[in-house]
Formats: structure tokens, C-alpha cells, sequence
């Protein structure tokens, strides 16, 4: 019983954190990423010429980012969205 509920509850959070990247993501990425790519925002992560080829790169990309974004984000919302575009792109 226990180690359900742990299951559980480590569920919860991992789902929490994600929802979160998904939202951090959305308030400071898209639009800039959006007008480079002509409307498009997930082209910037599909494109066959990516850049990014590892889950450590795809974290400091998202440090850069974050910066040229103009956004402080800690680094467990650095973490949380780069989990989200893994997930959601990468899937390294
Ligand atoms: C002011 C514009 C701007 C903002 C805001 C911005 N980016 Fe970017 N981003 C870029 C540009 C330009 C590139 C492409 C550079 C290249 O092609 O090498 C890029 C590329 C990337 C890539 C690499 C894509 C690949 O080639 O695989 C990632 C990941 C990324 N951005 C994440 C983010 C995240 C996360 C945020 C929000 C914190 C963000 N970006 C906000 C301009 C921006």
C-alpha cells in the first residue's frame, strides 16, 4: 500500500512538473520561436537540421534561452522545461 501511494504521489509531481514546463515554455518561448519559423514554433525543436543532440545540450540550450528570453528561472524550472521538450520533441 505504501509503495503504491509513493508511486503515486511521484506520479503527481512528475505530471506537475510537467505541466509547469509546458506553461513556462508557452510564456517565454514560443513567440520569438514562432516568428523565426514563419508561424510554426514546434519547427524550431522537428527541423531535420536540429541542432540540439543530447539531453545535456537541450538543458544548457535552455539556460541560454531563458536568458536571451529575459525570464530568471531557477534550476528546477530550467529542469522542468527541459523535461517538457523532451517529452514532447527530443526524447532523448
Ligand atoms: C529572442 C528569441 C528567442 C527566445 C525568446 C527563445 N529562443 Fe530558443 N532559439 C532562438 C534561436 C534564434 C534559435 C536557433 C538557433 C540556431 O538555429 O542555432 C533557438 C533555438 C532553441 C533551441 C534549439 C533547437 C534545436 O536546434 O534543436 C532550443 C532547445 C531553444 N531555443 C529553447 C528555448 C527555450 C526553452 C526558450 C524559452 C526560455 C527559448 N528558446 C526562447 C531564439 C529564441
Amino acid at each position: 500500500m505504501m509503495r503504491l501511494l509513493t508511486l503515486w504521489v511521484m506520479l503527481c509531481v512528475s505530471s506537475l512538473a510537467m505541466a509547469q514546463g509546458k506553461q513556462l515554455h508557452e510564456s517565454a518561448c514560443v513567440q520569438c520561436h514562432s516568428s523565426l519559423n514563419g508561424g510554426n514554433p514546434d519547427l524550431m525543436y522537428t527541423k531535420a537540421d536540429r541542432k540540439i543532440g543530447s539531453f545535456e545540450a537541450l538543458e544548457k540550450r535552455v539556460g541560454y534561452c531563458a536568458v536571451a528570453a529575459g525570464v530568471s528561472w531557477s534550476p528546477e524550472q530550467v529542469r522542468a522545461v527541459t523535461d517538457y521538450l523532451n517529452q514532447q520533441f527530443y526524447r532523448f
